[in-house]
């Protein structure tokens, strides 16, 4: 797939190196050439490609936001008309003070976005862990896949996602519609205050099981 990424630091970067790796298309949507991270991220997998961020998602299929949720009016306003149709993975967070959710959990994040972008297709995936298990997806030693949940409102557009999570070593778990990121994002936080304050390890992942 031809995928481009709006935000390539902790959690864009590995992303974007694994699927690339795995014979997609990829492409980081630089504002500035200079960027560190874009260097950094470069240097870790020389066959990313390069563009502004309005051609890079002219051509892409599938756009990652990764920005700060702060930057994310911004980083969609700069692209909005080139949004139509596309599939926007929601990777961010809005988070407030001591570890609260960022919108006083009056809506998520990924409605917020949904409205920025109306014309897009916004799933939310890649939020529930820290980037730690976004450089590495091996969990040696279980016989289960930790899952990636993940939600949306356009079914088309969550199974392509789903395919994505599950190539990059995931069991993708479709959790519903955009109305349940809320939920994810107080997921978001509950693994963040576990690890980042109580001390859990940040490789820590979620697992379903059945039965
Ligand atoms: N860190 C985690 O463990 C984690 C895990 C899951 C989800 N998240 C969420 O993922 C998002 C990114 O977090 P991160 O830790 O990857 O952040 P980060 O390392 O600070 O990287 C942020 C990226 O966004 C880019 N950016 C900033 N402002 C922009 C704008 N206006 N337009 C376009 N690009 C812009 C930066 O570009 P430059 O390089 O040019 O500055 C950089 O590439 C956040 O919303 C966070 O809540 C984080």
């Amino acid at each position: 797939m031809n995928i481009a990424f709006l935000g390539y630091g902790q959690v864009g970067a590995p992303l974007a190196d694994h699927l690339q790796r795995l014979g997609h298309q990829v492409t980081l949507a630089a504002n500035d050439p200079r960027s560190e991270r874009l260097k950094t991220a470069l240097a870790k997998n020389p066959n990313l490609d390069v563009a502004a961020p309005r051609e890079a998602v002219r051509q892409a299929e599938v756009v990652f936001l990764a920005t700060p949720f702060q930057a994310n009016q911004a980083a969609i306003e700069a692209v909005a008309d080139e949004m139509r149709g596309k599939i926007l993975i929601d990777c961010t967070n809005p988070v407030g003070a001591n570890l609260s959710h960022g919108l006083n959990s009056l809506e998520s994040g990924s409605e917020l976005i949904q409205r920025m972008a109306p014309e897009a297709k916004v799933v939310k995936a890649f939020t529930i862990y820290g980037f730690e298990n976004f450089e590495d997806t091996s969990y040696p030693g279980y016989n289960v896949k930790p899952v990636m949940m993940y939600c949306g409102n356009d079914m088309d557009a969550k199974k392509v996602v789903g395919e994505l999570i599950a190539q990059l070593g995931w069991s993708p778990l479709d959790v519903g519609g955009l109305e349940q990121a809320l939920h994810l994002e107080h997921m978001t936080l509950l693994w963040v205050r576990m690890v980042r304050v109580m001390g859990q390890s940040p490789h820590m992942v979620w697992a379903m099981l059945r039965r």
